[in-house]
Parts: C-alpha cells; structure tokens; sequence
C-alpha cells in the first residue's frame, strides 16, 4: 500500500530527491544575516502529539522540511484533518480518528514516527507501528521506550517487523531510564499524559525539544513538571483540548550556519534563535579563537583568523549537541593544530570524515575518538551524505574548501534543513542544486532591500 502524498515538498518534486545534487563553488565567506527555522526534532514530536488533542491545533513557526511534510501525510493517512500553509503554520484535528495502525510504507522514511506509538496508545490503547527507517546513525534501539510502556502497563510486541502495544488502562508509574534518550523521554511523556495517577521519568533526557514538545502538551491541558531537569513528572488528565503554539527555534540549524561563519572566515548572525539553547557551541566557538556576540534572539559569528584546535566530547543537552558534531569536525579538519572528538552517544557518526578525508582532511578513527590534524584548506570533490549532519557538515567542507564540491544524496539534507540554497545564497554562498537530469537549478540573490519589500524583514 502506497501513501498517498498530500504534501508537496517544498525543495521540488517528490521522489526523486536521491538523485539530486548541490554543487558549491567554495571558498567564499558567508556574510550576513539568516533567520532560524522552527526546530525540526520539536516538530516531529509535535505533530504527533496533537492527535490526542480533542479538537484543533494550529501550530506555528514549523521549518517547511521534508521529514515534516512527510508527518504531515502520515498523520493524513491515519485519518486526521491536516492544514498546512507555506508560511509555516500547521492545523491538525485527530479528533474523528479511528485508525491506530501505521504501516511501513508510511513510517520507513522516517526515524520519529515511532512517536506515533506513545500517541496512539494514549489515545486508543493500542497501536501497531512499523519499526521506523530515518537516519542510519548506528544502532538505534528503542528498548528504553518499550519499557517504559510496559511500566506504564502496556503489552509490546514485535511481529514481522511491526512493533504492537496494547494496555486496557494505562497506570502510572516511576520510569528510570537506563541511557538518557531525547526518543524515550518524548515517547513515555506522550503515552503518559492521559494515563491514570502521575508518571515519573528519572533521567530524563533536558533537550530542548523535550522541554518544547513538554510545553506543547500543558498547553493542551497536560500536567508535566520538571522538563529540561532530568526528573520529570506526568499526572495524568482525561482530556486534552486544541490550542495554538509556536515551536521554538532549531538549535541545530542556528549551530550548523554558526560553523559555517567560521569556516568560511565569514560574518554570519543567525536570528530568531534561543542563545541560552546555543551556549555548547558559542563556548567551543569562542575557544577557537572565533568572535562571538550574543543577543537577545541572535547570534553574530566572526571568523577573523583560522581556528584554533578544539576537543569536543558529545552529550546530551547541556553538553555539545552530538547533531553539530559532524559539521564541527569539519571545522577542526581546518583548525590550526590537532584536535580530538569523543562521540559518546552515537556508536557509527564518523561516515562523513571519509569523505572530508577524500577533500584533503586528515583523520584517524578509533572506535568513537576521531584525531583530527587540521589542513590549511579543503580541496572540493564529489562527495556523499550519509545521514542528515553528515550532509550538513559535507555543505559546510565544500563552502570552505578550495574548487568544486559536488554532494549527492541530498535528500538526507532536504528532510532536516529548511530552504537551505536560499539561505546559503543570501548570505554570498555559490551552490546550485542539480536535480536528475544533470539540470542545474541556480536561485538569484535576493537582496535586504528586496527582503523587506515584501515583508520577509530581515
Ligand atoms: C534524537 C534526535 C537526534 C539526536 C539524538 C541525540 C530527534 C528526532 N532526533 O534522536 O537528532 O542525534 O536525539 O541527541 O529528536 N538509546 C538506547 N535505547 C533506547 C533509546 C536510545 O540505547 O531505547 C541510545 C541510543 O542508541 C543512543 C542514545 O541512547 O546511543 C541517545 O539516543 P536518543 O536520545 O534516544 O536519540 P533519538 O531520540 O533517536
């Protein structure tokens, strides 16, 4: 069973994004001004999450991404009214729903549609959900979602690839989370908020995105206490009821263009962004030797010298983001001197450094450390995005390296990154997207003045 697509992409046509390329004629500092989209990781939490709502969510400031877009014709195939417009803005009424299976034609093109399982099991007790596809990061496990079901009183089985939990009630319970997983806070938050009694979930993953999508469901009438702590406690109530909400900005956007101000030597100021969520990657920035001047809601990031070497170890939120990880290699790959990365929470997310091996990068790998030994300069190359950052750090190689580089498999780009060439170009970027006819599709600057002449304002 095909799904039936609703929901255009906003990048072109849909399907064959896998055989579309952006080529960069690198080398030219970025300089400018660029307005963060909503945050994608909120965004597919959220969407979900309105299901259980009584009534219609609008949603606001949603990044116009194809993981989006693709949520958006899931959750129209399972039954639910969905609205989307292009200026960002979602309205979602799953009150007349009745269907609470997900099949793998709709779930494998993305990783997050195993919220799906927590909604549908708040809202009709059960749910049959296809083991998702998305981003292939090394293993990724749910084991810590099922458990906390099962806590909650659900039954979870696995049966030809299709993950069913069931509960004639949902109890609540006290939840301790062997790893601390952004997925599994998310997932038992959303199975909870209906169940009998409170729920407490001990070391809780304090993301961001935990604490928007927490937010959200208040909103709508929930009772969470404590998100962005690591204890998070859910009293269950009996009815959720529609509400308008603005997700918050991508902090892994707002990071990605910050990187690559630096490595482009350029002056980029990234707006519209929380500096408080930023604050991991300012003070690795700073410490590079980059300038760095933070707003209320923005960023300015000066790359006035090459930087320095830099050690990063991944974490979770308020550690360094493991999403900017690949981007900031990139930028250690030209840092002046040796610097070393631990990735502590994803086993296989050096892909990328093959690949800016193949630029002129020098790297050594030993299981999740990776020794960087900065180069003066990348030079470009055809390259290939494995997963989504490792397209976003391959973008932010090709505008600093020397010549061409030409990235396939932009798809992986296209699901995270909102209007990603107009960006790029706005801020003095040369990139073209080649699409599957060898055609090239080149977008023409648009000015400030231009901008503010129809309103964009910035
Ligand atoms: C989310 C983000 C992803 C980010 C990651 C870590 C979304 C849609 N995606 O992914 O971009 O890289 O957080 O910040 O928000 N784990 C288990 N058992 C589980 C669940 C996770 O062992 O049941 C492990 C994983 O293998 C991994 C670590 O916990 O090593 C963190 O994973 P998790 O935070 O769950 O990642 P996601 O929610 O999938």
């Amino acid at each position: 069973m095909a799904l039936e697509v609703k929901f255009p992409r906003k990048s072109g046509k849909r399907g064959n994004q896998g055989l579309e390329k952006l080529r960069i004629y690198g080398g030219k500092p970025l300089v400018g001004r660029v307005k963060i989209s909503g945050a994608k990781n909120a965004a597919v939490a959220i969407l979900p999450a309105a299901l259980l709502a009584n009534d219609t969510c609008i949603i606001d400031n949603l990044p116009y991404i194809d993981d989006v877009t693709t949520l958006a014709d899931i959750l129209h195939e399972l039954g639910a009214k969905v609205e989307l417009d292009a200026k960002g803005r979602i309205s979602i009424n799953g009150s007349k729903m009745t269907e609470y299976r997900a099949h793998y034609d709709m779930v494998r093109r993305m990783r997050a549609s195993y919220y799906l399982l927590g909604v549908l099991l708040a809202k009709f007790g059960k749910a049959e959900v296809s083991f998702p596809g998305g981003c292939a990061i090394g293993t990724r496990p749910i084991d810590q979602h099922i458990k906390g079901f099962e806590a909650l009183g659900a039954k979870v089985e696995l049966e030809h690839g299709v993950i069913k939990v069931s509960a004639d009630r949902l109890i609540g319970n006290e939840i301790y989370l062997d790893v601390v997983s952004v997925g599994a806070t998310i997932n038992i938050m959303l199975a909870a908020v209906k169940a009998e009694g409170t729920t407490t979930i001990v070391n809780a993953a304090k993301e961001p995105h935990v604490v928007d999508t927490a937010n959200f469901l208040n909103t709508m009438g929930a009772s969470i206490k404590g998100a962005g702590t690591d204890t998070i406690r859910i009293k269950g109530v009996k009815e959720l009821s529609g509400c308008s909400y603005t997700i918050i900005p991508d902090q892994i956007e707002a990071g990605t263009y910050m990187i690559a101000a630096a490595a482009t030597g350029g002056d980029v100021t990234v707006v519209d962004v929380i500096p408080k969520h930023m604050e991991a990657v300012s003070a690795k920035l700073l410490e590079m030797g980059m300038e760095v001047i933070e707003g209320d809601d923005e960023i300015r990031v000066i790359g006035k010298q090459r930087p320095r070497k830099a050690n990063i170890k991944t974490q979770p939120y308020p550690g360094f983001p493991t999403d900017l990880q690949q981007p900031m290699s990139v930028l250690l790959s030209i840092a002046d001197g040796v610097s070393v990365i631990t990735e502590n929470v994803w086993e296989a997310r050096y892909k990328h450094l093959d690949e800016v091996v193949r630029m002129g990068g020098n790297v050594k790998i030993e299981d999740r450390v990776a020794i960087i030994e900065g180069v003066e300069r990348l030079s470009g190359a055809p390259v290939t995005a494995t997963d989504l950052r490792a397209g976003a750090a391959l973008i932010v190689a090709g505008l600093s390296a020397e010549g061409i580089t030409e990235i396939s498999n932009v798809d992986h780009i296209d699901r995270g990154y909102e209007d990603i060439e107009r960006k790029l170009v706005d801020l003095g970027a040369d990139i073209e997207r080649i699409d599957e006819n060898g055609k090239s599709r080149r977008l023409k600057l648009v000015t400030s003045r231009q901008r503010a002449a129809v309103g964009a304002g910035l």
